[in-house]
């Protein structure tokens, strides 16, 4: 059985913190100095939505490690002739990739694929299911910031329904101990609340919370959903006006791309209690960290 990379969810926790301390380490040497344990390694980019962020630091994280990466290109691939997932993905299998990283929008498709394919695949973000890359990068910025995750208090805020980093969040925080508070209208809370997790109304819990969890409106979820954007803002936005009633500690995080304006305001972005932009460089030594724990680390 091939070892997969594809959901928080069926980690253990001692998996999870291992990777985590890992990537600890992995940011801790100088670039130079980084262990080349991927050479001679070949990784394929597999997106089948648009990325920025996931798919660039995964060849980041890939080439600092040795490895060699291919971009695979949708727009010009055998899939505009009909071509299968499963067949394009065993193609690329056939080739010589010796890892997948895919995103995709079908949230179960790592559950359909993976008992098929002998390569490890990496889930880079699955429909509104999981995005356990991104939900382990978020994990290393708390732990980053407070040396800690176990009695941690985060409030995830704006469109929970549609995202996959709150999936991701939310079916862990449990299990490390923290407490996740969930701010959001009706139409935008999960239809089960996890058991960890209550909802708040935004203005109750702040001056409680070491984290604010910003989300990006994903409107290409919303099917039909009415969205007034200013009233969006007024009403669940992170303002300075809330920011400024956080404690002096707290963090804001959002793992873009950002909607400025809507979910968050313009000038939070770069605020100083802001790690947006610290969470993107921490998902490079996470990256690093889960491409040589399926290629390399048999003992986790
Ligand atoms: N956070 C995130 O997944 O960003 P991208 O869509 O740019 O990869």
């Amino acid at each position: 059985m091939s070892k997969h990379f594809t959901a928080l969810a069926d980690l253990s926790v001692p998996t999870i913190m291992a990777l985590l301390d890992r990537a600890h380490f992995f940011f801790h040497q100088t670039t130079s100095h980084l262990p080349r344990v991927l050479e001679h390694k070949v990784i394929a980019n597999v997106f089948f939505e648009p990325s920025t962020r996931t798919r660039i630091s995964f060849e980041m994280a890939a080439k600092r490690l040795g490895a060699e990466v291919i971009n695979f290109d949708l727009s010009n691939s055998s899939v505009k002739k009909g071509e299968s997932l499963y067949d394009t993905l065993r193609t690329l299998e056939a080739i010589g990739s010796d890892a997948l990283v895919l995103r995709h929008a079908d949230d179960r498709i790592f559950e359909t694929l993976g008992p098929k394919l002998k390569t490890p695949l990496v889930n880079a973000g699955a429909g509104k299911h999981e995005h356990p890359s991104q939900g382990l990068l978020d994990l290393f910025t708390l732990q980053r910031e407070f040396k800690r995750l176990e009695g941690l208090h985060i409030a995830i805020l704006g469109d929970i329904r549609h995202s996959r980093v709150a999936g991701s969040m939310m079916l862990v925080a449990q299990r490390l101990g923290i407490k996740v508070s969930l701010c959001a209208a009706d139409e935008f809370l999960p239809v089960q609340l996890p058991g960890n997790c209550s909802k708040q109304t935004l203005d109750h819990v702040l001056p409680d919370v070491d984290a604010v969890m910003c989300l990006r409106n994903q409107f290409e979820r919303h099917e039909g959903l009415d969205m007034d954007n200013a009233a969006f803002h007024r009403d669940w936005g992170l303002t300075s006006a809330r920011a400024a009633r956080m404690k002096p500690s707290a963090i804001i995080m959002h793992p873009a791309p950002v909607n400025r304006g809507i979910e968050i305001s313009d000038e939070l972005v770069e605020a100083p209690a802001s790690r947006i932009f610290q969470q993107m460089e921490n998902g490079v030594f996470v990256r690093m960290s889960i491409l040589e724990w399926i290629l390399k680390r048999d003992s986790l």
